[in-house]
């Protein structure tokens, strides 16, 4: 792999070309007016994968999406590394908030990237980042040194929950068969502090909706003698925490693994700055579950937040106004051994609970999916863990990542591998915000450290 830097030196700008030109394509899953960009974006990644050297690619369909599958079969005895990314991207709103439109791709230098960063959506999560994996193999192939089996495979729909591809994976098992799956779909602690995420949370998404009278009334006429749908549901929802910011759902927590001192206590070894975490935010103090640390509170803890909520009168100046519906869009992230479906359950049947008489409650679950960890003592994470010795001189520190990759633990469950999260974004990139961004130096140091991983991994493998 001594020449993979040089690779790099000489394909540097078309790598970055070829990268902002998929970025110039809204592959927007959850908004159907974007229907033939998120195709045309998977007609893309076909053509790449056929140009970056694989013997068979093809775009196969599903009841949403497709899926874009390809592999190079070298040796049907040497190991196999399947790769997963996606395609599609989040909404880019508000626009407002933007500095340059999000789909019109701009190189900017940042306190964190003062070699560039490419600003649109989509950059970290995901089309960088899987992207980085389509140049890994053109390197490896036109270099001849692919030293095992690749299989790819890119979704147009993880934003949205990939319901489809769960479907995908369980009707083909053979053609999925591997020895590892490989993913950039994460981040890492900072530019010179590699890391491999070795879990991600679970998530259960719900909609509430509380109806109190037929119809919006005059809040003169009607105030004070009949149930505000806002008031009971803002309310409600208050009341999901308690005084330490413990979930208040009656058995939330039962399933929930408390990690021991020492499991607690290797965590709290990577490096972290209160201070620069406040400063970053514009905040002041943080906030959260009593009894835990900031970085315990995002990853090996469960939540319940708010993602929206809405109702009655928004529109310019007063109206006075009780609404008859207030909306809620609720996100619990969960920690491994937490079934989302169970969780779902216990919401709904605690959230009718405790509504008040006067209001009605209807709870409608979205989706969701099963946290995961991956243990450290794995061929897989070896293998990843020398390529970062390698290519940035230091031992990368595991770390338990806060967001989530439904389709991992159905991986595990169905195509029975372990996933290896090697993600190169930084927390500070703004994935699913607007001026999400990803390092140059992030992109290429991913494209340098891929390749190690497959020769590692086929050397520990034999
Ligand atoms: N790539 C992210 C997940 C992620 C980002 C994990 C950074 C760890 C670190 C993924 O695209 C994502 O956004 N997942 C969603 C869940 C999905 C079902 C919409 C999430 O975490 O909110
Ligand atoms: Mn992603
Ligand atoms: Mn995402």
């Amino acid at each position: 792999m001594n020449n993979i830097q040089s690779y790099i030196k000489e394909n540097k700008d078309r790598f970055l070309n070829e990268l902002i030109e998929l970025l110039k394509i809204p592959s927007i899953s959850a908004d159907s007016t974007y229907k033939n960009d998120v195709l045309k974006t998977a007609a893309i990644i076909k053509a790449s994968l056929v140009k970056a050297g694989c013997d068979m690619v093809e775009i196969c369909k599903t009841d949403g999406y497709p899926i874009v599958y390809g592999e190079k079969i070298i040796d049907k005895n040497l190991p196999t590394v399947l790769v997963y990314g996606h395609y599609d991207v989040q909404p880019p709103d508000p626009l407002d908030l933007w500095n340059s439109p999000p789909f019109e791709p701009v190189i900017k230098k940042t306190a964190l990237h003062p070699e560039g960063a490419i600003f649109a959506r989509g950059a970290c999560d995901d089309k960088g980042q899987m992207y980085m994996h389509v140049k890994a193999l053109e390197f490896m192939t036109s270099t001849d040194q692919l030293p095992c089996n690749v299989k790819f495979m890119i979704e147009g729909e993880e934003e949205v929950g990939s319901s489809n591809l769960a479907v995908f994976v369980k009707n083909n098992q053979e053609k999925l068969k591997n020895d590892v799956i490989l993913i950039s779909d994460t981040g890492m602690i900072a530019q010179d502090v590699p890391s491999i995420t070795t879990g991600l949370r679970g998530l259960s998404y719900v909609e509430v909706e509380v109806t109190g009278p037929n119809r919006d009334l005059h809040s003169g006429l009607y105030g004070g003698a009949v149930a505000n749908p806002i008031n009971i549901l803002t309310k409600m929802i208050a009341s999901l925490h308690d005084e330490n910011n413990h979930i208040t759902i009656p058995g939330f927590y039962d399933k929930v693994e408390e990690l021991s001192k020492e499991e607690r206590a290797e965590m709290a070894k990577a490096p972290f700055s209160l201070d620069a975490y406040k400063k970053a935010l514009d905040i002041q103090a943080v906030y959260g579950e009593t009894g835990y640390t900031t970085n315990e509170r995002n990853s090996i803890r469960p939540t319940l937040d708010v993602n929206g909520i809405w109702g009655g009168y928004i529109g310019e100046g007063a109206k006075t106004v009780i609404a008859s519906k207030a909306y809620a869009k609720i996100s619990m992230r969960l920690v491994p051994h937490q079934d989302w479906e169970d969780i779902t359950q216990l919401f709904k049947n605690h959230f009718e609970s405790i509504a008040p008489e006067g209001v009605t409650v209807k709870v409608t679950p979205h989706h969701g999916g099963q946290g995961y960890v991956t243990p450290i003592n794995s061929i897989g994470y070896k293998a990843a863990s020398k390529a970062y010795q390698d290519t940035f001189g230091k031992t990368p520190i595991p770390q338990r990542s806060g967001g989530s990759i439904p389709i991992v633990s159905l991986f595990e469950q169905e195509l029975k591998s372990k996933t290896i999260l090697m993600g190169f974004g930084l927390d500070s990139d703004a994935i699913h915000s607007p001026n999400e961004h990803f390092g140059i130096f992030n992109y290429l140091k991913g494209i340098e450290t891929i390749p190690l991983f497959y020769k590692y991994f086929t050397e520990l493998s034999k």
